[in-house]
């Protein structure tokens, strides 16, 4: 008999997949608390989680039994993998069940800052009828700077294409044959940083890229630049952000992510009417939970019948 324990909630779907298994025995537990989970996993075979749960040294430590940790999602930046592989624990993730979605919750990003559409919405709700104050500016014709060409900087850079936007890529694995396959510009990050007028990143949070876009960074740009993060908190510098906004140096934000989650209360960020925040809902539709929990289950199951996986 297998034990995996689920400890974020992930679609039901997924959990089907497992349940369907002879001879496993899901044991679904969400918001434990540190002490619970490290009981808890001490059974486990396997663990399931989404960005929640924090998989530490202690964590794994205490999975005496433990072979498998399937990531519903992307990043992997809540386990820690060195302590897993020491410990011979095998970590996948669920690398494009989510692509589109977060895709597409860029895009509705750039066009909710470009057309002003979470600030007028507020405005009209309020009593105001401001058709003067909410002009916006259109895409078409306007260069975006995609930071990370991977699945999901490819998807947004596709898209931006066919609203008729330039698109200037950076990522070091970007080959020429790939950005004109795709109508791309390659570019260096200067180079795309400084002819944006907007940007948007999609890189993981690495140590490389941690506050890619910086005080220093944030010193090239257009003053009518909008910056998007749908990717990870960290990339972006807040605190740089912040200045720039303030300053009137950068014409507004979108940020999905944060370098603390969930976001503080008074942190400065809220008081900008020209910045967008969503909690972390890129990978928040219907289509891609079902699709990362089943690929996530899929995969687990694989790994404790010894059978052929990927995505390790
Ligand atoms: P991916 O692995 O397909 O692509 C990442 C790309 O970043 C790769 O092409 C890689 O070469 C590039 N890269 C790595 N280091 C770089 C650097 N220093 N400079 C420039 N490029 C660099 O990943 P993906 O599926 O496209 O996901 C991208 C990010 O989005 C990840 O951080 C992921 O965790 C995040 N994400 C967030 C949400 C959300 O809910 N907001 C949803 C899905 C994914
Ligand atoms: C991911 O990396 O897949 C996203 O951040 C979405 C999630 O946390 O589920």
């Amino acid at each position: 008999m297998f034990r995996i324990l689920v400890t974020d909630d992930i679609a039901k779907s997924g959990i089907e997949v497992l349940e369907g298994v002879p001879d496993v025995q899901v044991d679904v537990q969400t918001n434990l608390s540190e002490t619970e989970l490290l009981e808890a996993i001490a059974e486990a075979d396997a663990l399931v989680v989404r960005s929640q749960t924090m998989v530490n040294e202690a964590v794994i430590a205490a999975g005496k039994r433990l072979k498998v940790i399937g990531r519903a999602g992307v990043g992997v930046d809540n386990i820690d993998l060195e302590a897993a592989t020491k410990q011979g624990v095998l970590v996948i993730n669920a690398p494009d069940g989510n692509t589109i979605a977060a895709a597409e919750h860029t895009f509705a990003m750039m066009i909710s800052l470009a057309r002003h559409i979470p600030a007028a919405n507020r405005d009209l709700l309020g009593g105001k009828w401001n058709r003067k104050r909410w002009v916006g500016v259109e895409l078409r014709g306007k260069t975006l700077a995609v930071l990370g060409m991977g699945r999901i900087g490819t998807e947004v850079a596709k898209r931006a294409k066919v609203f008729g936007m330039q698109v200037l890529g950076f990522d070091p694995f970007l080959t020429e044959e790939r950005a004109n396959s795709l109508g791309v510009v390659k570019a260096s990050i200067d180079e795309a940083v400084a002819g944006a007028d907007f940007i948007t990143v999609h890189t993981p949070l690495t140590k490389e890229t941690h506050h890619l876009i910086g005080r220093e960074r944030l010193s090239l740009v257009k003053p009518t630049v909008r910056i998007v993060n749908c990717a990870r908190g960290g990339i972006i510098d807040e605190q740089a952000l912040c200045e720039a906004l303030a300053e009137e140096r950068v014409a507004g934000a979108a940020l999905d992510v944060f370098e603390s989650e969930p976001l503080l209360e008074d942190h400065p960020l809220r008081q900008f009417e020209n910045v967008i925040l969503t909690p972390h809902l890129g990978a928040s539709t219907v289509e891609a939970q079902e699709n990362v929990a089943i690929q996530v289950a899929e995969q687990v199951i694989h790994v404790l019948m010894d059978e052929p996986f990927e995505h390790a």
